[in-house]
């Protein structure tokens, strides 16, 4: 994706480098991160300077190849082992953070060379999955077509492309007349900061939709679809997204409006039966009652929003059931929640 006229990823490495763009600091200040630790890389996941399933997941691969890199002669397989689990404690429930530990860490067993190769192919699979999700979607696009999205699944959350925004870049590339509804999706808004922004600097007409407006803005008539991303699919179809997207789905239902996920195979974890079996992430409750932002004067502030002395409750995502799902957009073709099986 181009920026100022650039052509940059979301995450990359570089000998023992993983550089991201800082996205705690979007869309105020677009800023390139450096992590030449696999420490401070986790501490980026955690704190979410990089987020999205796919970032993180590549991410996550970075940091397990940066732990060969760096390993000290003496107590190598303890270092690599204490690296593993700190990566795999970052977040909790997007699967693509603990696929890509595994593939690394099991490459890394040959030779860091080969860990560092695997976690590159982890990111380069993460961009092809995003292009082939963005030609398959594009399929349910319509000439003139009213999109809603929830948080942001777009390229800011993978490598590049994006799942649920690859197909509406790919839709505007071929001339169609696209609008994103980008619900702001509190408490972080990622859809209001992120969605917004990527959708702006694509030159992609969009409007950004409180939280709170979905079922009035389905009754005007003025949705034809929604897609959103994924963090862990089951394999009955239950699909973990971004808070807010199940009640987008009943919603859906309600109208009559077709409800798409979009994700690559790396997401989809048939240890999990259903969607009970997901981790949901609980965050700090400091993410509710405060909000930052820039002031009049541009200034980067952090504010209360909420009553002093009350605390909050921070589920970061919930379970959409199957029954809700239209389709899964996939790399491999766009499939009903029940067809999950035949994909592996
Ligand atoms: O908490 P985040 O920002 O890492 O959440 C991930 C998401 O962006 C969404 O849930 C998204 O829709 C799926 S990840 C591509």
């Amino acid at each position: 994706m181009k920026v100022n006229g650039i052509e940059y990823r979301t995450i990359w490495m570089e000998g023992r480098s993983v550089f991201m763009i800082d996205q705690n600091r979007l869309p105020f200040e677009f800023v390139i991160f450096r992590s030449d630790d696999y420490r401070t890389t986790c501490q980026a996941i955690k704190d979410m300077t990089t987020r999205g399933a796919g970032a993180i997941g590549a991410a996550a691969g970075f940091a397990m190849a940066q732990a060969f890199l760096m390993a000290p002669a003496k107590n190598t397989e303890e270092f690599i082992q204490q690296a593993k689990t700190d990566i795999q404690h970052t977040r909790p429930t997007a699967r693509n953070l603990f696929y890509a530990v595994e593939l690394v860490f099991e490459a890394g067993l040959k030779s860091p060379k080969s860990a560092f190769d695997m976690a590159q192919q982890v990111a380069a699979k993460d961009i092809s999955d995003s292009r082939a999700i963005g030609h398959f979607g594009n399929e349910l696009i319509s000439e003139k077509c009213n999109i809603l999205t929830h948080c942001n699944a777009g390229w800011l959350a993978f490598v590049d492309y994006g799942t649920a925004l690859s197909p509406i870049y790919t839709a505007h590339q071929a001339g169609k007349k696209v609008f994103v509804w980008a619900d702001e999706t509190r408490p972080r808004g990622q859809g209001a900061r992120l969605t917004a922004w990527e959708l702006n600097n694509a030159g992609i007409p969009h409007q950004i939709v409180p939280d709170t407006a979905g079922a009035w803005l389905m009754a005007q008539g003025k949705m034809d679809i929604i897609i959103t991303g994924a963090d862990r699919i089951a394999a009955n179809g239950d699909t973990a997204n971004k808070i807010g997207t199940f009640e987008k789905a009943i919603m859906a239902q309600y109208f009559g409006i077709p409800f798409y996920i979009a994700a690559p195979t790396s997401t989809f974890d048939l240890n999990c039966k259903t969607g009970s079996d997901i981790v949901i992430e609980q965050r700090s409750d400091e993410e509710v009652l405060f909000q930052s932002g820039t002031d009049e004067t541009g200034v980067l502030r952090k504010i209360r929003v909420a009553s002093p002395g009350s605390t909050a409750i921070n589920p970061a995502f919930d379970v959409t059931p199957a029954n809700l799902i239209t389709g899964i957009i996939t790399e491999k073709g766009i499939l009903k929640p029940g067809e999950i099986p035949s994909l592996f």
